[in-house]
């Protein structure tokens, strides 16, 4: 079985303290975690003198355009982009074309997986009014997605009366994306005729999402269903959870809703635009609070990559939403180094908390007998995020311009070298997730 060393690294223990040594793996498997560890008969031997070793972020919330939407990103894409930004799993929305509304969508889109991710994978499938049995067999999948409001066409189940079966059967994880449809499409008719994109924080304000977060966990908390919540992005969202939340909900952020506000349409017009949407300052800092205070349970980008051309149709034709994988780790390393928070709370959040939600067996830390999905990040220097070396197909990050510390150097998927110092290893190819 193929053997990897990686020596001499900082090394983040289960307990959130550092080792400075080196760690073995053998087929994909953490064997040994120590000081010292004799490289006599192995072959694949990593020196990560001065690099700091963390289990690999996993990605709970992406939209990666495969099948049917493959001019904006495509699962090679994609995955290229995850390996470079330290993501060694991820699970993806149903609203690519045909919907994932039904095992043979599901089986297609893992046949797919299969052949074309160079990390791990997992797949939500949607919901509809109408295809509830789906929702009930549907295998192997993270959960259930709901598209509460924001959602075009058959994956829009915005009613109460609808929701409600959904809640009413089965077990399994639901995940909403909450905003009030109906508020926005009132919302929609009084702004019409405005194209500056900052209006679209006013037609999906804060009260939309505020509605549909109450509705779902209303819900949640009459059948007791798992319920988890996407992309929070209000303060008063975090304060309704943080005074209602059972210990069955979760819930995330993103990096965006956390760093950028209201104030980047200025700067990067319909980049800026993504649903739901960004908020005031204030809202960040909110955000922040309920994160380090665990009302917030973890991080997912919502990577949802739209072309440049496609995003300068101007406001409202512009499609919402912005890429993520690659940038979010060192963003919130960034932060871990400015003070905010620790380096052991951000990988709690991008790894250990999300693998743990999802049930996902053996990932997450970084101890004997868990998968060997890891980065290497240099929390050292800073570099700029720029667009010519972005993996992504739709090729432009918000955050552009950005100097940023914990850049991955070096990305490992299942014991396999994917990513090192610039070079993708395009051969490696990662697993279908399990769900306990
Ligand atoms: O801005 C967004 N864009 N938010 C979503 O939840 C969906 C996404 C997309 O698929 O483009």
């Amino acid at each position: 079985m193929t053997q990897l060393l990686i020596r001499h690294a900082q090394i983040l223990l289960p307990d959130g303290q550092f080792l400075l040594g080196d760690i073995l793996t053998q087929g994909g498997t953490i064997l040994k975690v120590a000081p010292e560890i004799s490289a006599q008969d192995i072959d694949n031997i990593i020196d990560a003198t001065g690099l700091t070793l963390l289990p690999g972020v996993i990605d709970p919330q992406v939209h990666f355009r495969e099948p049917g939407l493959e001019h904006k990103e495509d699962l090679f894409t994609a995955t290229c982009a995850c390996a470079k930004g330290g993501v060694t799993s991820f699970l993806e929305m149903p609203n690519t074309r045909p919907l994932t509304i039904t095992q043979a969508a599901l089986d297609d889109k893992l046949q797919l997986a299969a052949q074309k991710c160079l990390v791990n994978y997992g797949f939500f499938i949607g919901a509809t009014p109408d295809h509830l049995p789906d929702l009930l067999t549907a295998n192997p999948t993270c959960g259930i997605k709901i598209f509460m409001g924001s959602s075009h066409g058959a994956l829009l189940v915005s009613r109460e009366a609808q929701l409600e079966p959904i809640f009413a059967e089965g077990s399994r994880l639901i995940a909403v994306h909450a905003e009030d449809q109906a508020r926005i499409i009132q919302r929609r008719q009084e702004f019409a005729g405005i194209t500056d994109p900052a209006i679209h924080s006013q037609i999906q304000d804060e009260e939309a999402a505020l509605n549909a977060t109450k509705l779902a966990l209303k819900l949640s908390k009459k059948y007791q269903r798992r319920l988890h919540i996407l992309h929070l992005s209000t303060g008063i969202e975090a304060q309704f959870l943080r005074e209602n939340k059972p210990s069955w909900v979760t819930a995330e952020v993103t990096p965006q809703h956390l760093l950028l506000n209201t104030e980047a349409y200025e700067k990067i017009g319909t980049l800026a635009q993504m649903n739901p949407p960004l908020r005031s300052p204030e809202n960040n800092t909110i955000l922040w609070q309920a994160l380090l205070d665990g009302v917030i349970d973890f991080i997912a980008t919502d990577h949802a990559p739209h072309t440049l051309e496609e995003k300068a149709k101007g406001y409202p034709n512009s499609p919402s939403g912005m890429p993520g994988v690659e940038t979010s780790l060192p963003l919130m390393l960034t932060q871990a180094k400015s003070g905010r928070c620790s380096i052991a709370q951000v990988v709690n959040w991008m790894s250990t908390a999300v693998a743990k939600a999802y049930k996902i067996p053996n990932k997450g830390l970084i101890e004997p007998g868990y998968d060997a999905d890891l980065v290497l990040v240099d929390l050292e220097n800073y570099y700029p995020v720029k667009r010519e070396t972005l993996q992504t197909k739709c090729g432009w990050s918000p955050f552009e311009g950005w100097e940023l510390t914990g850049w991955p150097m070096v990305t490992i998927v299942g014991g396999k070298v994917v990513y090192d110092r610039g070079e993708l290893n395009t051969n490696v190819r990662g697993k279908a997730l399990t769900f306990g």
